[in-house]
């Protein structure tokens, strides 16, 4: 007579333990988006409050209509590989075919329970219960439990009405994930394509400043419009005008460069626009300048900003007219160029103190394009030091890499040199490292040492570059009649990035 209250008693707990594990259940599964783990916590709790011994989740793959295990409680890796069941195979695939749950009170004698996965080497006295993950009409998977049955722990009606409750929540949660998992995937994808969307061969730039710049370049490169760069020392000026030229129509003509700041004052002229034979004291033969070289193609006049004054009007009218004289010559030439000029110095201030024509300063300015330095875009960092490694490895036939720690130094640089003392800290790497592996204590000290970043408030060029593309848009944007989307084909810019900048410079229309 003592059996009836230990019973109830043993009802009762069971219920409690029910009623314990579907609250842990739906817990877990709203603890994150991690699939794996979530359905591994679910089969875990079913085994650990409910003595399931085995348990799996199944997924339907929809592509190769197979299920497979994604959680699995008391099997080994081997036994989850093996665990793979079509449509209508075995007890599990029936389940799914059906969308019925099963029981199998002794899978001993079920010569339908297949055992695939061949963790079960003593089948006698095992049942097993199988029940559809199933939301609405739609099957997603199958979940299963085996399960040894003593008089006291339930049975197995008890298990099946849990175990459909934990299937209907994991359902919900599957189809939650998959929704989740979709619109992760769209802005993986979105994001890629934005990032990838702008790409220059051998130039890199992943971030949105320089993402801008290629866009820039992308849209003038087909024209004939001069360019003008603007960036401090090494940014890419040179680079980005070759990028340029190869990227138009005239690739095929010659890329001439020409550095103003390179030669005195008395040999610009001959160099730029050539001279006859005896145009001036060892003139002994006639020679063609750089302009005449580069027609058809282009010319980069790079440090435009050190034209002497005496040869600005002559520039001038080559970019007014593609005209001019060889030196001691009185016979005009005809060139068709593509004029692209860069400087790092502050053009603006040269023309206010009057050593720069600004009627030259004007024409050059048709598109300004502004290089950020390389502190202000720590994201292209780490791309660029993959890039110079591959580079000055394959170069020298090494295979070193940097470590977490030398990245981490290279983060907190301020590169004062832009990415020319970047890919040149690369070189030297690599040449002279003992070790293949470089981490912070091998590298030279002068890149720990902190320099104020250039976009605080400070003297330096980038700050000026900021006030002045900012004066710029204002110019622009007054001529326009603050039609944005006119100041921006103005400035040869899209009204996506005007609007960007006149966010960041904080312009507003003044009211007078
Ligand atoms: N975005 C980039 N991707 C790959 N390499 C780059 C990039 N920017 C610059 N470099 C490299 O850095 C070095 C310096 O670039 P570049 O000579 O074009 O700079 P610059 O602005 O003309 O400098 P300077 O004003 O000192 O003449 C070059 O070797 C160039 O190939
Ligand atoms: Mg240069």
């Amino acid at each position: 007579m003592k059996s009836t209250p230990n019973k109830k008693t043993d009802l009762i707990v069971r219920k409690n333990r029910e009623l314990t594990a579907i609250l842990e259940v739906s817990k877990v599964l709203t603890t994150s988006f991690d699939l794996d783990k979530n359905l591994l916590s679910v089969i875990s709790t079913l085994g650990s409050l409910l003595e399931m011994q085995r348990g799996c989740v199944f997924l339907l793959d929809p592509l190769s209509g197979e299920l497979r295990i994604v959680a699995a409680h008391g099997l080994t890796k081997n036994n989850i590989e093996k665990g793979k069941y079509r449509i209508g195979e075995g007890i599990v695939g029936r389940v799914l075919e059906k969308k019925i749950p099963m029981v199998i009170p002794n899978i001993g004698e079920e010569p339908l329970f297949l055992n695939k996965t061949g963790s079960r080497p003593e089948k006698d006295g095992i049942s097993f219960l199988c029940v559809p993950i199933m939301l609405k009409n739609e099957v997603l998977g199958v979940l299963s439990v085996d399960r040894i049955y003593s008089k006291k722990q339930g049975g197995v009606d008890d298990d099946l009405r849990v175990l459909k409750i934990v299937a209907s929540l994991t359902a919900q949660f599957i189809k939650l994930w998959e929704s989740y998992e979709e619109v992760e995937k769209e802005k993986e994808d979105l994001k890629r394509a934005l990032k990838g969307k702008y790409s220059i061969e051998n130039v890199i730039g992943r971030s949105d400043r320089m993402q801008e710049v290629f866009e820039a370049i992308h849209r003038v490169s087909p024209s004939k419009a001069t360019v003008f760069l603007r960036g401090e020392s090494g940014t890419g000026k040179e680079l980005f005008a070759k990028a340029i030229h190869y990227m138009s129509p005239r690739s095929k003509g010659a890329f001439i460069k020409f550095n103003c700041a390179s030669i005195p004052e008395g040999l610009l002229e001959s160099e730029l626009f050539g001279h006859e034979k005896g145009a001036f004291t060892g003139a002994i033969a006639s020679r063609s300048g750089k302009f005449e070289l580069a027609n058809k193609g282009t010319i980069f006049l790079d440090e435009i900003g050190d034209l002497p004054p005496t040869l600005q009007p002559k520039i001038l009218r080559v970019l007014q007219e593609r005209e001019f004289e060889r030196v001691g010559s009185e016979k005009t030439m005809k060139v068709d160029v593509r004029i692209i000029t860069a400087t790092s110095r502050n053009l603006e201030h040269l023309v206010s103190q009057g050593k720069f024509r600004e009627d030259l300063y004007y024409r050059l300015n048709v598109i300004p394009l502004f290089l950020p330095p390389l502190c202000d875009r720590g994201e292209d960092i780490p791309v660029l030091i993959d890039h110079f490694l591959k580079k000055f490895n394959q170069e020298n036939g090494r295979s070193v890499v940097l470590d977490k720690s030398a990245l981490q130094v290279f983060l907190n640089y301020n590169w004062p040199g832009n990415v020319r003392e970047l890919e040149n800290t690369i070189e030297r790497l690599v040449i002279m490292s003992p070790s293949e592996q470089v981490s912070a204590s091998d590298l030279p000290v002068s890149l720990s040492i902190q320099r104020p970043k250039s976009s605080g408030k400070s003297t330096s060029l980038t700050a000026n570059i900021g006030e002045i593309e900012k004066s710029n848009i204002l110019n622009a944007l007054e001529k326009t009649g603050w039609i944005q989307a006119k100041a921006a084909r103005l400035l040869g810019i899209t009204p996506r990035q005007i609007g960007y900048k006149i966010k960041k410079y904080d312009i507003e229309e003044k009211v007078v």
